[in-house]
């Protein structure tokens, strides 16, 4: 289908949605799995081809801001401040749920998380559709997230014949969650737009209390990870072992930063955009190649890294 002319591709995937089916679609985070949100038969399917626990609510992904009261009931002004600064793009937020919304998407909860992604592809098939998409990452629950087409195909096979290709994702890691549904906004996952950002639309941010959030599948431990163990080493002990490579002992190194035998690892760039950009596929290559354990070089401890360290934490805890 690859074959196909880009307006033919879209009109497939928009048809295979209104007919219930679901379809990997990019956006500029990582690859979703999308379903109609408005189906609950296709949402339910979403869950069963993923694997995922039903209780897990899913994001609707919707075409700009205007959708969002068929969503949220109320809209709160920070949604609309937030909205207009960073919509299209990656920051998902969480607010009351309007009457209607379909429990499978929400798990059962009162919320509901919605965003409106950037990818031009993702954004035509949302206005071919007219309707919100529920889209959870496409990859198997549990697993590494796609942030490309060969992922998706990787991860489904022939159990998701249609998957729109729209190149590698630009950001690489899924969006910032912001709760705007209780007493004080709250930032749920980390993610491109950071807190800084979000503080100068809507002012400071309290400190979230764990307990009394939401549920948050990514924030189960042993979650993005890859199917070796995977440790965090700092970098003076990733050189001591590079000069000395057979004490590896079948480990391979993602470094950040510097250079590296390929033999022995990759290197991502020591920027978090870039970082972040390359990670998953990185994690999926390294594993690819059936190591004793990865070594993840200890990466930056600074506000621009929130994200990418959350990322690689969950990923260093083992099940
Ligand atoms: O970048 C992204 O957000 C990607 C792309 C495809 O848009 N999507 C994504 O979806 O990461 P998923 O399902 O893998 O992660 C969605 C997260 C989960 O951790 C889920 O628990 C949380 O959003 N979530 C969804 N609805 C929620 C709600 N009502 N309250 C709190 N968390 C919610
Ligand atoms: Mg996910």
């Amino acid at each position: 289908m690859s074959q196909l002319p880009t307006d033919a591709r879209i009109e497939q995937a928009v048809a295979a949605l209104a007919r219930g089916e679901l379809v990997g679609v990019p956006t500029e985070t990582v690859y979703g799995l999308a379903a109609d949100a408005g189906n609950p038969e296709a949402v339910r399917r979403v869950f069963a081809l993923k694997g995922r626990p039903s209780d897990h609510p899913l994001i609707v992904h919707i075409a700009d801001a205007s959708w969002l009261s068929q969503w949220a009931d109320p809209v709160p002004e920070t949604a609309l401040a937030l909205a207009a600064a960073f919509w299209p793009g990656p920051l998902t937020l969480v607010l009351r749920r309007a009457r209607g919304v379909p429990d499978a998407i929400t798990g059962g909860q009162d919320t509901v998380a919605l965003r409106a992604p950037a990818h031009p592809l993702m954004q035509a098939v949302l206005r071919g559709l007219g309707h919100g998409i529920a889209a959870p990452s496409a990859n198997r629950f549990g697993r590494i997230s796609p942030t490309t087409a060969a992922h998706v195909r990787a991860e489904f096979g022939e159990r998701l014949p249609i998957v729109l290709d729209g190149g590698p994702c630009a950001v690489g890691i899924e969006s910032t969650i912001l709760d705007l549904s209780g007493a004080h906004p709250a930032i749920l996952r980390p993610g491109a737009i950071g807190r800084a950002q979000i503080e100068s639309v809507i002012g400071p941010l309290v400190e979230p209390e764990a307990a009394s959030r939401p549920r948050v599948s990514g924030a189960l431990e042993s979650h993005y990870a890859p199917t070796c163990p995977l440790r965090w080493v700092d970098a003076a002990a990733i050189d001591a072992l590079l000069v000395a490579p057979e004490n590896l002992q079948g480990a391979l190194v993602l470094r950040c930063g510097g250079s590296i035998d390929p033999a022995h690892g990759m290197t991502l760039p020591d920027d978090a955009v870039g970082y972040a950009h390359g990670l998953y596929a990185a994690l999926r290559s390294l594993d690819a190649r059936v190591p004793a354990s990865i070594l993840v070089e200890s990466v930056p401890d600074k506000p621009a890294w929130a994200g990418v360290r959350d990322r690689l934490r969950r990923a260093a805890v083992r099940a």
